[in-house]
């Protein structure tokens, strides 16, 4: 190939997989109608790192020789951040902040840019999106900030670059990836090949300045804007922060972690002087609940290591069509219609011409089949109409023949139920033998039906 020949590949714009031609569905990720065709100089990214690799020939080294001692870590000064990150900020590692437009990613990264500045660290926050006016508006609603904390518009990176290395700071925000873009490249900012040129250099700043990196990554449903998961196996850390748009609270979930493990996760609520740490999730998913009605059951949902009591509630009611309506908000729907086919199978309960709603309350979502006895309580709570006392927490996976299954974690699950002043748990027989809890009374059942005696 001639060099800087000019050739056209297609990607995905969700996943990032390449093809010589384009395809209906994404071979990679099945996502349809997401593969776009983009200009690419082979020869001209492909020559540069081959370079940077010959730059200095490294030697191998003896994996006893390498010292990580002195792996110090920066504190971000939000508890919650730095449990997700593993500890602190790693001086040198590129972090990925991804979430849909509008989560609050900005206003995170302002908030962590704010604390590290308090403490004498320098900063850059350099943004593509908002001009500096927006940012300080921003920033007027977090709180005063510190002059080591320092603003730039930009979305070249080679600028960004020089920028990065004159203002010597040892943390910088780029706001986002999706804005950025490289002259070395010809294809337009917040193309596949745009964003994952962007990040490599980034990276490249990273390690070479010791700079300590975060990069914002909006998801994106549609159009033609590459979404994070395209430079996830790129970066060191990912974090990704989710929430229901219309609860105030916001999830940031560890999915990938080259210093730490992954499926951490912290609570924040989105309050008008911005974020603030929620250190305890099961208090405030709980906050509000209403006492003595019939269909809510509270269950322990575990969250990376974290366990987190939910309210789970159910609404059935005979269906006035033909065909019976099963939705679920926050849970799986179809669990949902097998755990009352088990029912009506069962314990011959008539339920088969009912409309069932469940929801976790609070907008969390849940996907651990952990939740499945707690879901069965509820429906038929609202079913009989009687009311499961407020006093118990439940939890245990539901089997097809009706057969309550041990789960992971129990101990914990049961240790955050007494904490919250619970008095009885109802679990899985079988996790009951190996605990060693005393607060609080732990009742083990081996089916529904006896789930069902014990309470409703
Ligand atoms: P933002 O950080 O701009 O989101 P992102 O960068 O992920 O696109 O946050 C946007 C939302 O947060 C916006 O709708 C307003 C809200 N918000 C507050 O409720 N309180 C605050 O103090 C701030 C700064 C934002
Ligand atoms: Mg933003």
């Amino acid at each position: 190939m001639a060099k800087g020949k000019m050739t056209s590949i297609f990607f995905c714009q969700s996943c990032g997989y390449e093809s010589a031609k384009w395809m209906g569905q994404c071979p990679g990720c099945k996502a349809w109608n997401t593969m776009v065709e983009e200009k690419v100089d082979r020869k001209v990214s492909g020559h540069r790192s081959s370079k940077a690799l010959g730059e200095e020939l490294h030697t191998p080294v003896s994996i006893s020789d390498i010292s990580t001692e002195d792996e110090e870590r920066i504190s971000t000064g939000i508890g919650e951040l730095d449990r997700v990150l593993g500890g602190g900020i790693v001086p040198g590692s590129l972090t990925l902040v991804g979430g849909d437009p509008g989560i609050g990613k900005s206003t995170l990264l302002l908030q962590v840019c704010r604390q590290l500045s308090d403490k004498g660290i320098e900063v850059l926050y350099i943004s593509g999106e908002e001009s500096l006016r927006q940012i300080k508006l921003r920033a007027d609603r977090i709180g005063s900030m510190n002059a080591h904390l320092k603003l730039l518009c930009e979305t070249n990176l080679e600028n960004i670059c020089e920028q990065v290395k004159r203002s010597g700071a040892s943390v910088a925000v780029i706001d986002s990836i999706q804005t950025m873009y490289s002259e070395n490249l010809e294809a337009a900012a917040g193309s596949v090949s745009q964003v994952r040129e962007a990040t490599a250099i980034l990276m490249r700043m990273a390690k070479e300045q010791n700079v300590s990196v975060f990069i914002v990554g909006h998801v994106t449903k549609e159009g033609t804007v590459a979404g994070p998961r395209v430079l996830e196996h790129m970066v060191d850390t990912v974090l990704y922060f989710e929430g229901d748009r219309h609860a105030s609270y916001r999830i940031l979930r560890g999915v990938k972690n080259r210093f730490g493990s992954t499926n951490e996760m912290g609570v924040f609520e989105m309050k008008n002087e911005g974020l603030t740490e929620v250190p305890n999730p099961s208090e405030y998913m709980l906050s509000g609940r209403p006492v003595g009605s019939s269909g809510a059951v509270v269950s322990c949902a575990i969250e990376g290591t974290r366990p987190i009591l939910i309210e789970i509630q159910a609404l059935v009611s005979r269906t006035n069509f033909g065909f019976p309506r099963r939705q679920s908000a926050g849970s799986d729907t179809n669990r949902l219609n097998l755990l009352m086919a088990v029912l009506e199978k069962r314990l011959d309960m008539k339920i088969g011409d009912h409309d069932a709603y469940v929801n976790i309350a609070g907008g969390m979502k849940i996907q651990e089949p952990a939740i499945d006895l707690a879901v069965v309580l509820a429906v038929v709570s609202s079913f009989r109409n009687k009311a499961v006392s407020d006093d118990t927490v439940v939890f245990g996976e539901v089997g097809l023949s009706g057969e309550v299954r041990a789960v992971a974690n129990a101990s914990v699950r049961a240790a955050e139920a007494e904490k919250l002043g619970f008095k009885r748990v109802i679990l899985p027989r079988s996790n009951v033998s190996n605990m060693d809890i005393k607060g609080i009374e732990l009742i083990g059942v081996g089916s529904i039906e006896e789930a069902l005696d014990k309470i409703v």
